[in-house]
């Protein structure tokens, strides 16, 4: 068989970015020497530090960089994450911005046992940043389209019937956003018509908040708009561990890049205890979405073997094993 070649883009950015993105590379590296794929790594620089040497946090060549890649691994940056993230994630396309959260073992947590995803709208909205401001006034437009609500509806519909989920929820304010919302949750049910399969359901965003907690077995697929699944998704990440087991990916036609849902832990930054397991989870993401299966699943099963061990785990985990260390077992396991 042709050995699979990939070229995989990698920003590791601010903080805790650099550590945590190592991490996740030489569990890619361990993989690939074990099955017939070959990686090659393109480090490409942007963020708060990148800014301070270059005057830039996104230079064009990062762009070119990502788009010239199969696929993109983003670990964090600080302060520039509106110069750097969103323009990557408008500037590609990158529509769908999935994320996952799920209760691994051995991981503290509050809910029960959740298994849900949310499917965040990544292109527009509030996150357009169209607004002006005066001295004693501020306004932000939130732009709202057919075309992004019905393709982010329908790849959550796509993604409920591939992994075999039973409900999807749009999550709306179109009691209050008429307009906004309102196109939104027509677009969406107009979409759920097309899967007579999935069962299809509208809730209010602020009823969601609650209802996460309440009864977060509930919930399956959530689609909705960019902002309301910024903080929904957070909300999910807290339910099941916080945000150190919260992978995502940003995900177009042609491109994508996959993220830890954290930032750059200022705090903790350069003292290698970081919880790399949210970009690793990432890096298998990745790996599914470049159509490589198996290896996606060997990277989800090493990581749970890790978990399940209880021995290898970073102080966010109850351990006091270092970031390489982490690493180290997952590769172990691999
Ligand atoms: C996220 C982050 C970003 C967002 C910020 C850093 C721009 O919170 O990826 O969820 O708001 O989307
Ligand atoms: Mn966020």
């Amino acid at each position: 068989m042709k050995m699979k070649r990939y070229r995989i883009a990698t920003i590791p950015g601010d903080g805790i970015g650099p550590e945590v993105m190592s991490a996740a590379v030489s569990v890619l590296e361990t993989l690939a020497e074990n099955r017939n794929l070959a990686l090659e790594f393109v480090e490409l620089q942007a963020g708060d530090k990148t800014k301070a040497e270059t005057g830039v946090a996104l230079p064009e060549e990062t762009l070119r960089g990502v788009e010239q890649s199969d696929a993109c691994l983003f670990a964090a940056v600080g302060e520039t994450a509106k110069e750097v993230i969103l323009p990557l994630r408008q500037g590609l396309d990158l529509y769908v911005n999935l994320r996952p959260a799920k209760v691994y073992p051995n991981v503290p947590h509050v809910g029960g046992d959740v298994d849900l995803v949310i499917v965040r709208e990544n292109t527009e909205g509030l996150y357009r940043m169209i607004g002006d401001r005066g001295p004693d006034w501020g306004v932000s437009m939130r732009v709202i389209t057919r075309r992004a609500s019905e393709r982010i509806a329908r790849f959550a519909f796509d993604l409920a019937r591939r992994e075999r989920r039973r409900r999807v929820t749009c999550v709306h304010k179109a009691n209050v956003l008429d307009t906004t919302c309102g196109l939104f949750v027509e677009t969406c049910r107009n979409v759920a018509a097309a899967y007579p399969e999935i069962e299809y359901e509208e809730m209010i965003v602020d009823a969601c908040a609650m209802k996460l907690i309440l009864t977060p077995g509930h919930f399956d697929v959530l689609v909705t708009t960019n902002m309301f699944g910024d903080i929904l998704s957070d909300e999910a990440a807290g339910l099941v561990g916080g945000l150190g087991m919260a992978p995502s990916g940003n995900i177009g036609e042609k491109h994508a890049i996959f993220e830890p849902v954290h930032g750059t832990a200022p705090d903790i930054a350069g003292r290698g205890v970081a919880n790399p397991l949210a970009m690793i989870l990432s890096a298998g993401m990745m790996l599914e979405w470049l159509g490589e299966r198996d290896a996606a699943a060997a990277i989800e099963e090493a990581v749970i073997k890790v978990l399940r061990k209880g021995e290898t785990l970073t102080p966010d985990l109850g351990g006091s094993a270092r970031t390489e260390e982490v690493a180290a077992a997952v590769q172990r396991e691999l």
